[in-house]
């Protein structure tokens, strides 16, 4: 005997991103008015950085608001974003009486948003949750997109779940308070969305790099808008990346191995840049790109405060070896994501995105810097 289970899925995972200044009062009022439907109870996620500077005046105005809220914290850092932390927040919530009726609030950045979205997608079996984004990192990728994970001991982001947030704020005051490394860290996803799709955007970031990190209104704007225009551009054609999304990779090759092999002493934007240097100087060597294509992205990421040259003590025969954990790797094969000139990113096939690369392909480029 055989039985079919016909379940068709149609799903509305629609959004909206809300920009600007001192959001807290916005998030309240939209969960008055039902942003997150029956749900009451809301676990705030944060880290300790954080906990201080935001996400407790959010607990505090939700009870004000009448909703029964607590704060859940994990210490500031990429080591926190683990299976381990994720098992901690879930027992957590439990103990304090959260159920399926709850909805989780992610207060913080790029390592907050992605734990705690993977955690609301498989508590309860799936609770939903929204993104109040800190850091210029987390404006600029982390948060958008529904893109959640953890990382193990061999690499970065391997283990997650697509899940959409019910709303992201992008809160650009709370980029006053970054410390200058983490400001310039978020600016290496910014420069990345200008070189794989935008030149305009490339062209005023060499304009303006300088007003950014000194946070200038105007140009923060600027660039909040047009990384989560870009970041939704893409996200809205290949939403679980079987093809157009690998572009959001640019860098990220060199750039996620190097981060687990420098035991995250570099921060995600740094070891991003990293790549993006590597992936330019890769793309040169095919014709892609010009010497001084190269120059200005390289001369722009240093701009930013930002590395280009693989760091004294990164061993370098780990970080090939490293490289085989990307997700792009197909056959055992390294694939990379090149850039075309500045603003452009090279298609190699129907729907394909990558080139494949060889060891001694990448160990040349590697070796130049
Ligand atoms: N899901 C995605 O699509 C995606 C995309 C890009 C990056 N990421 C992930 O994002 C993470 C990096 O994000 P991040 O750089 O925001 O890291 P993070 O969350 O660790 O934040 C960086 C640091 O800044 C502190 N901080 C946060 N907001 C602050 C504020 N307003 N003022 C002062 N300090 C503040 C944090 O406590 C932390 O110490 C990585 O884990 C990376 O893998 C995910």
């Amino acid at each position: 005997m055989k039985f079919r289970c016909t379940l068709k899925r149609v799903v509305d995972d629609s959004y909206d991103i809300e920009i600007g200044r001192g959001l807290q009062g916005r998030l309240t009022d939209d969960l008055k008015n039902g942003l997150a439907g029956k749900a009451r109870k809301f676990a705030v996620v944060t880290d300790s950085n954080v906990e201080g500077l935001y996400a407790s005046k959010i607990t505090d105005m939700l009870r004000e608001a009448g909703f029964s809220a607590e704060i859940f914290v994990i210490p500031a850092g990429e080591k926190s974003k683990t299976r381990q932390m994720k098992e901690f927040l879930e027992d957590s919530m439990l103990e304090k009486g959260f159920r399926r009726d709850c909805a989780v609030i992610a207060v913080g950045g790029g390592v907050v948003t992605d734990l705690a979205g993977f955690t609301a997608g498989t508590f309860g079996r799936g609770v939903p949750f929204v993104n109040y984004a800190t850091t210029l990192l987390a404006a600029a990728d982390a948060s958008v997109g529904g893109k959640t994970a953890v990382d193990t001991p061999l690499a970065t982001n391997l283990i997650g779940m697509f899940n959409q947030p019910l709303k992201v704020y992008i809160d650009i005051d709370c980029w006053k308070t970054l410390p200058k490394r983490q400001l310039s860290s978020g600016l290496a996803e910014t420069i990345k969305h200008s070189c794989l799709g935008d030149r305009e955007m490339f062209e005023y970031l060499e304009g303006h790099i300088e007003d950014i990190l000194a946070g200038d209104a105007a140009a923060c704007e600027y660039i909040a808008e047009r990384n989560c225009d870009i970041k939704y551009r893409v996200v809205m054609q290949d939403e679980r990346e079987s093809g157009l999304r690998e572009i959001l990779n640019l860098g990220h090759t060199v750039g996620r191995a190097i981060e687990t092999v420098s035991d995250y002493t570099l921060l995600h934007g740094e070891a991003v840049s990293i790549g993006l240097a590597a992936q330019a100087r890769l793309s040169r060597s095919f014709g892609f790109m010009t010497d001084e294509e190269v120059a200005r992205v390289e001369r722009l990421l240093e701009r930013a405060g930002l590395p280009v040259r693989i760091p004294e003590g990164i061993d370098r025969g780990a970080l090939l070896k490293k490289l085989y954990t990307d997700k792009k790797v197909r056959d055992g094969k390294l694939r990379f994501v090149l850039q075309q000139g500045i603003g452009g990113i090279v298609q190699f096939g129907d729907n394909d995105y990558a080139k494949r690369i060889s060891e001694e392909e990448i160990g040349a480029v590697l070796e130049t810097m």
